[in-house]
């Protein structure tokens, strides 16, 4: 014990000796920063900046600075440049402070802090938009002089609860020094712009800044309090789905082939989930893979349905959502021949009984006799009658004899009517 607190004495003792060494005087004293602002430089964005004091004594020490940002979010750190610029959202305003320090010897004290202050913008903050939520996508770009994968933006929003009923939004992202207004706006029944839809925009979906969403608005009635919002990109980003996704079967082999999505990603990137359907059992299997293919064993007969869907991993950059599965594709026989073979007796069944249905009503018609005329047994009187005329006469003298009123075997009648008649 007595050694312990005898070594921490020398230890103190030497301390204090050291910084008696290091302090260039006992009169050297650090001035805070003069003329310190904030100013806005962009969305969500700005510039803090400070002077040395002119009057500091400079001496041969290196002076270097402190800045602590005090809302809307506490952060602490220093530079010993005389500018900083600090990413956050405005709409609660913005305070940060500023001190000078020895740059190598944080034991030394430090100067008086200055600060500055911005006030939060004008209205009240039920007049703001509210559970603002975007996402990403990315689409493949057919022109050649653009970049070859575009990101489109899409963003919703609630109108503020208290925002008059003629309250405008504007909508406004930035990404790094680009910043674009909304063009196309989806609006609710009060004509409120409540969605907004980008096609195309300048954010690099390989990169690693912050997506600034900045929506303000107008009002003849009140001022619209404005409201900003920092997006991480892998958060927000909706993957596509793989691409060209194609099944086999081969005896008892499963082969499932894709593509990567479109995606300025490189292939290396993606992880897959495979889910593979059994439609006879009714059973699901999901494989994880880092592969473009995958080949399972079947082992039984059945119809299969495949779909493969894709993330970005954290090789390439955080984890962020699985994409939408990929249109499912169909393999396999599901006991085709039994419901096949009973659709086509069904259809053969369906034929015959509309045939039948047919010949009975051009029976009833005559159509029948029309066409297929019944050829009687020739007698002596009317042969030269069937070889000298055509079948539609004989029908005709046949109805006209028909319908004379004359009595008598039909026979006898027809020859001498016949007879009768002949000229
Ligand atoms: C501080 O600002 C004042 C007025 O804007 C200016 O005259 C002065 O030179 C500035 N001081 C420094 C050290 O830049
Ligand atoms: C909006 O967000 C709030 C809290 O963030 C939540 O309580 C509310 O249910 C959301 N409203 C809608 C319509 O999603
Ligand atoms: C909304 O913000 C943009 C970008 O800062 C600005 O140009 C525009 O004037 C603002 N509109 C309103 C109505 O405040
Ligand atoms: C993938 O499919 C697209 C169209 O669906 C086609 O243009 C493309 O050539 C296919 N890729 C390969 C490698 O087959």
């Amino acid at each position: 014990m007595i050694i312990m607190a005898a070594a921490l004495l020398i230890l103190f003792g030497a301390t204090v000796i050291l910084q008696a060494d290091l302090l260039p005087d006992k009169k050297f004293v650090l001035l805070p920063p003069v003329n310190f602002t904030i100013k806005i430089t962009g969305l969500a964005q700005v510039l803090l900046r400070w002077e040395p004091d002119p009057h500091q004594e400079q001496r041969n020490v290196n002076l270097g600075y402190r800045v602590r940002i005090n809302a809307p979010q506490e952060d602490d750190y220093e530079t010993r440049d005389t500018e900083s610029q600090c990413v956050t959202i405005l709409h609660k305003g913005f305070s940060a402070s500023v001190q000078t320090i020895f740059w190598n010897e944080h034991s030394l004290p430090a100067s008086s802090w200055v600060s500055a202050e911005m006030k939060d913008p004008p209205g009240s903050p039920g007049t703001s938009i509210a559970n603002l939520t975007c996402t990403t996508n990315t689409v493949e770009n057919n022109y050649v002089h653009l970049r070859r994968y575009q990101v489109s933006l899409r963003c919703t929003w609630l109108v503020g609860q208290d925002a008059p009923e003629d309250t405008q939004y504007f909508l406004y992202y930035r990404y790094g020094s680009w910043t674009e207004e909304c063009q196309e706006y989806n609006k609710d029944t009060l004509k409120r712009n409540t969605a907004c839809w980008f096609p195309r925009t300048f954010i690099n979906s390989k990169g690693r800044d912050r997506l600034v969403v900045h929506v303000n608005g107008s009002s003849r009635h009140a001022a619209i309090k404005p409201f900003d919002q920092l997006f991480d990109l892998h958060a927000i980003d909706r993957v596509n789905p793989p691409m060209n996704v194609t099944a086999e079967i081969e005896g008892t082999c499963l082969s499932i082939q894709w593509e990567k999505p479109v995606s300025a990603f490189p292939i290396h990137c993606f992880h897959y989930e495979v889910k593979i359907y059994n439609i006879r059992k009714d059973y699901v299997q999901i494989e994880k893979m880092m592969i473009n293919s995958f080949i399972s064993v079947i082992d039984d007969i059945s119809k299969y349905s495949v779909q493969v869907r894709a993330a970005v991993g954290s090789l390439c950059r955080e984890m962020g959502h699985w994409s939408e599965w990929s249109q499912p594709i169909y393999v396999g026989n599901d006991e085709p021949t039994s419901s096949l073979e009973w659709f086509i007796i069904a259809l053969m069944a369906a034929i015959c009984f509309v045939l039948l249905i047919f010949s009975f009503i051009c029976r009833i018609c005559h159509v029948w006799t029309k066409l297929f005329p019944p050829v009687p047994a020739p007698k002596s009187n009317i042969k030269d009658l069937f070889v000298s005329t055509n079948y539609e006469v004989i029908v005709d003298v046949l109805m006209v004899w028909h319908m004379s009123p004359e009595p008598g075997s039909q026979e006898q009648s027809l020859e001498s009517w016949l007879q009768r008649n002949r000229n």
